[in-house]
């Protein structure tokens, strides 16, 4: 039996997804016979209420100098986290008279350019050397490691403690965290504050947003989960506001035990949790169920606009795609190509389903008659872009909720 990360405890795997590859592997013909391999699965332990992988791949495997993911590819991401930065600035650092900013994950500096452009103190820790360059290009000071309780250290000695340590999108991708939390605790001021924000494991079970679940998402966050993991660091969870962006996501406010008051968010969000069953096993049972449903009737769908002749095409070449290819077994005779605006993943192909990747031209000058929407993360921005392809009769295949045209 695997061991919880967080607790120590026995953890209970209730899904796997089989043979998976690195969702953010985009690679080339030549390397399809080296392509690296592990099993996708997700357990859930009953002592930190904590759903996480029970197999975890080697962190250098997915970050690195040629990682896939440029944060700055979606305009309302960009406009999301200039107002995630107004929200620390005006919440947390309006009391400090020489405020100093840490973002770990800092990619592309999507978010710290607003601190930069405001002569704020500020530091990104980005492991990903290539995304840590265009941050560095935009005069936003980035350093390229990774964090942990060791660098938090380094930090303090060199530029002092932090008002405000922050992460979108990357806490749940590091599995040693008891070490991060143990440097958040070294690196913020008495009355600083961590405030990060993941995918939200609430919605990931309302929606059976199973492609949430790929290799650099270790954890699934929930109100309680976060809480436990906390409290082990003499932290304390002061407020909770969930998040439109990426299909749901809650943003966590974490201070010293004892510094600030608690939100009554949290105690309303930990109410809706056990509501709605984060803590029962059962509830897994089922969340695994209604993934088997949901890969039954996807690949239904695609096998018959296959047999009607449909040419169907996908958008968004997102790392949680690969979940949904290799598990559902999607192969390039049912999709012919993914659009994706990065060019690093263009010319490539998709991790072990290996369907091509191509730049958004080729589906704007030749519109297939169906676009299965991989990024429905993005899908109000998308669709709101790609008015003349369902004017043109086009339409959208989803998948989150529940399989569907639109
Ligand atoms: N915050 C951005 C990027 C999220 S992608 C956004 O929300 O769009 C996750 C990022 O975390 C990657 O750029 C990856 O290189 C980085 N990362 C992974 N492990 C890390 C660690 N231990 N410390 C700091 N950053 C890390
Ligand atoms: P994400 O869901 O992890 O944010 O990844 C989104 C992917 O979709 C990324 O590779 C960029 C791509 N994309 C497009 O190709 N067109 C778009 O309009 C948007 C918003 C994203």
């Amino acid at each position: 039996m695997p061991k919880c990360l967080i607790s120590g405890a026995e953890t209970e795997t209730f899904l796997s997804f089989g043979r998976m590859p690195i969702a953010n592997g985009f690679l080339d013909r030549g390397e399809f016979q080296s392509e690296y391999f592990f099993e996708l699965k997700v357990g859930y332990c009953p002592e930190s209420k904590m759903v996480q992988l029970t197999e975890l791949v080697e962190r250098e495997r997915m970050f690195h100098e040629n990682y896939a993911f440029f944060s700055s590819t979606s305009r309302r991401m960009a406009e999301h986290f200039g107002r995630f930065a107004e929200f620390v600035q005006r919440s947390y650092l309006a009391r400090s008279s020489d405020p100093f900013v840490v973002e770990i994950g800092s990619n592309d500096g999507i978010m710290l350019q607003h601190f930069a452009s405001r002569g704020i103190r500020h530091l990104g820790i980005e492991p990903s050397a290539n995304v840590a360059k265009v941050a560095q290009s935009k005069g936003v000071h980035t350093i390229s490691e990774f964090f942990d309780e060791a660098l938090a250290q380094r930090i303090v000695a060199e530029h002092g403690q932090a008002d405000a340590f922050m992460g979108a999108n990357v806490m749940c991708h590091i599995p040693y965290m008891h070490s991060v939390m143990a440097g958040v605790r070294r690196l913020l001021k008495p009355t600083g504050v961590l405030v990060f924000e993941d995918p939200y494991l609430g919605d990931i079970i309302q929606k059976t947003s199973y492609d949430q679940i790929y290799d650099e998402h270790a954890f699934y966050f929930s109100v309680a989960s976060v809480e436990y993991l906390v409290a082990r660091h003499e932290l304390e969870l002061i407020d909770v506001v969930p998040q439109h962006v990426h299909g749901g996501s809650m943003r966590y406010v974490i201070g010293h035990r004892g510094a600030h008051p608690v939100s009554e968010n949290v105690i309303k969000q930990r109410l809706f949790e056990q509501e709605l069953g984060l803590e029962r096993p059962e509830t897994y049972q089922q969340f695994a169920r209604n993934v088997a449903r949901s890969k039954q009737e996807l690949m239904t769908l695609l096998r018959d606009l296959k047999q009607q002749g449909k040419r169907v095409a996908a958008y968004g070449a997102t790392s949680k795609s690969t979940t949904v290819t290799n598990y559902c077994g999607i192969t390039p005779d049912l999709v012919q190509y993914i659009s994706d605006t990065t060019p690093i993943k263009q010319g490539k192909f998709s991790p072990g389903a290996h369907i091509p990747v191509v730049a958004h031209d080729v589906f704007a000058k030749n519109y297939p008659d169906l676009a299965l929407l991989f990024a429905w993360n993005h899908g109000e921005e998308i669709m709101a872009n790609e008015r003349a392809f369902t004017d043109h009769g086009g339409k959208f295949i989803l998948y989150v909720p529940k399989v569907h045209l639109a």
